[in-house]
Order: structure tokens, then sequence, then C-alpha cells
């Protein structure tokens, strides 16, 4: 049977794991840098892309779940009820995302990588999110939102 590619969905963190994948040949021995992959792009290894990476190498997503919880280093889905994925990249980075990030912690009293006491926020940060022409940029839950400031930052973490 012929193999078929999952669809990219049109969002630009999984156009940057897809790129990251291709360039591993797709190859199941790839799955652990695929998953290197998701984090950096996600912040965090989320559901939707790791069946994703589990179509793309043609593995069952049992195994990539396997994997994805037996290596300490890789960060699994926050508890929080909303997830705040600031991206600290080097484009994110130069138009201040370090500011941002420290907006987010003073005024939720967390620091990068914690939920809040009352369990409403997480804050985590990502490498790249693919959005690099709207630096500095985040993603509120599934909304990808750019040109940030502390403030328009905090008005969405705020809202949850
Ligand atoms: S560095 Fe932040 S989107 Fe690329």
């Amino acid at each position: 049977m012929m193999f078929a590619k999952p669809e990219v969905p049109n969002d630009p963190r999984y156009k940057a794991l897809d790129r990251a994948m291709k360039k591993l040949g797709y190859a199941k021995s790839s799955l652990i840098e695929s998953l290197h992959a998701v984090q950096e792009a996600f912040g965090f290894l989320d559901d939707e892309p790791m069946k994703f990476v589990a179509a793309s190498l043609r593995l069952p997503p049992s195994k990539v779940y396997g994997v994805a919880t037996f290596y300490h280093y890789f960060t699994l889905k926050p508890a929080g009820e909303h997830t705040c994925v600031v991206c600290t990249g080097t484009a994110c980075y130069i138009k201040g995302a370090n500011k941002i990030v420290d907006a987010v912690c003073k005024k939720h009293k967390i620091k990068a990588g914690e939920t809040t006491k009352d369990g409403k926020l997480s804050l985590v940060t990502a490498r790249c999110i693919g959005c690099c022409g709207i630096a500095p940029a985040a993603v509120f839950d599934k909304e990808v939102l750019g040109t940030l400031d502390e403030e328009k930052t905090l008005s969405n973490t705020i809202r949850n």
C-alpha cells in the first residue's frame, strides 16, 4: 500500500515541524529528533503534533507516546487550564521576548514551565514557533499572536 503523508496543517508551527522532519528524511529512526522539533515549535509535546509525527514517520502513536514519556528532557502537556507559550527564539528575543516572559511571571507569580496555583494558566517557552516575521510572538491556547508587548500579552493571559 502506498504511504500517504499526512497533510501539513496551515499553522507555522506545523510547517516548521514538517521542515525538520523532511530534513531527517521522515525516517523512523529520527523519532527523538522529531519530538525535539515538536518541543521547539510548540513549547511542549502536545497531543496533535505527536499524532502528526506518528503519521509522518509511519509509527504507531503508542510508540511515539512511549518515547515522549520516557525521556525527562521532553516537556509534556502542561497542567493549566490555559497555556501561554512565549517564543524566546532569536527573532523574538531581539524584539523583547524576555520582557514578555518576565511580565507574565510577575503578574501570575509563576516561572516559565510552571502553572498558577489556581490551575488556570501554564507558562511555557518555545524555541521558534515559525512566525519570526511577527516577532515577538506567543501562542495562547491555540491562537498565535504577534507583535506583542507586555500590555498586549497580559491582556491575553488575564482574559483567562
Ligand atoms: S524566533 Fe520567535 S517565531 Fe521564530
